[in-house]
């Protein structure tokens, strides 16, 4: 996965089927530091399972016997001089934490957030969603509870409203610099 955009899209894509009814999303970069957390409210897991959980071969969906959404953010996250925690309670919820060096030649890019994003409101409006996006303290939020009070009764997953956010995000993003 050559875009850390999906990778998110993978790890916020384990929250939601953990039950999540939040999701927080930190992208922050500062210095040459980029850290990516996704934190959510989901059912958690075990320190039993938690131990194993980077390892390929845990997963508990049934399709297939490899699960490769953390192993693969770990790997990303490793091969350019980064690092990968993941902390989780069961009942509670789950942190992900990645960091990349910046200007690391193995860094993958970010990829589109807007993308993500949209497809993520997609799944339907059970579950909200906090983007928090910024470069050197310069930066800014998405909150789908806020959104859902101006929608006022639209649903996030009309086509206007999922063109609206993958907009808003992108230009809020070029705004700040450009892509990461
Ligand atoms: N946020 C989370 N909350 C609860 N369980 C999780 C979470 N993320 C991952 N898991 C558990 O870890 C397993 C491995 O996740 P992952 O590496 O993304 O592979 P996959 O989703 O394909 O199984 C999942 O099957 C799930 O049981
Ligand atoms: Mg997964």
């Amino acid at each position: 996965m050559r875009e850390l955009a999906l990778n998110i899209l993978d790890i916020v894509e384990n929250s939601v089927k953990a039950n999540a009814t939040l999701v927080e999303i930190d992208v922050i970069a500062k210095d040459n530091l980029l850290t990516i957390a996704i934190k959510d409210d989901g059912k958690g897991m075990s320190k039993e399972f938690l131990a194993k959980v980077t390892d390929p071969y845990t997963t508990t969906r049934t399709t297939r016997k490899v699960g490769m959404g953390l192993p693969l953010l770990k790997m990303e996250a490793e091969m350019s001089g980064g690092s990968f925690k993941i902390e989780s309670e069961l009942g509670v919820g789950t942190t992900v934490t990645t960091c990349f060096e910046i200007n690391h030649i193995d860094r993958p890019p970010l990829g589109d957030l807007g993308e993500t994003m949209s497809t993520l409101l997609c799944n339907g409006d059970l579950v909200d969603y906090v983007l928090n996006y910024s470069v050197d303290d310069v930066g800014f939020s998405l909150d789908t509870r806020e959104l859902k009070n101006e929608l006022d009764g639209i649903s996030l997953d009309e086509p206007e409203v999922l063109l609206f956010v993958k907009n808003y995000i992108r230009e809020n993003i070029s705004q700040i610099g450009g892509a990461l």
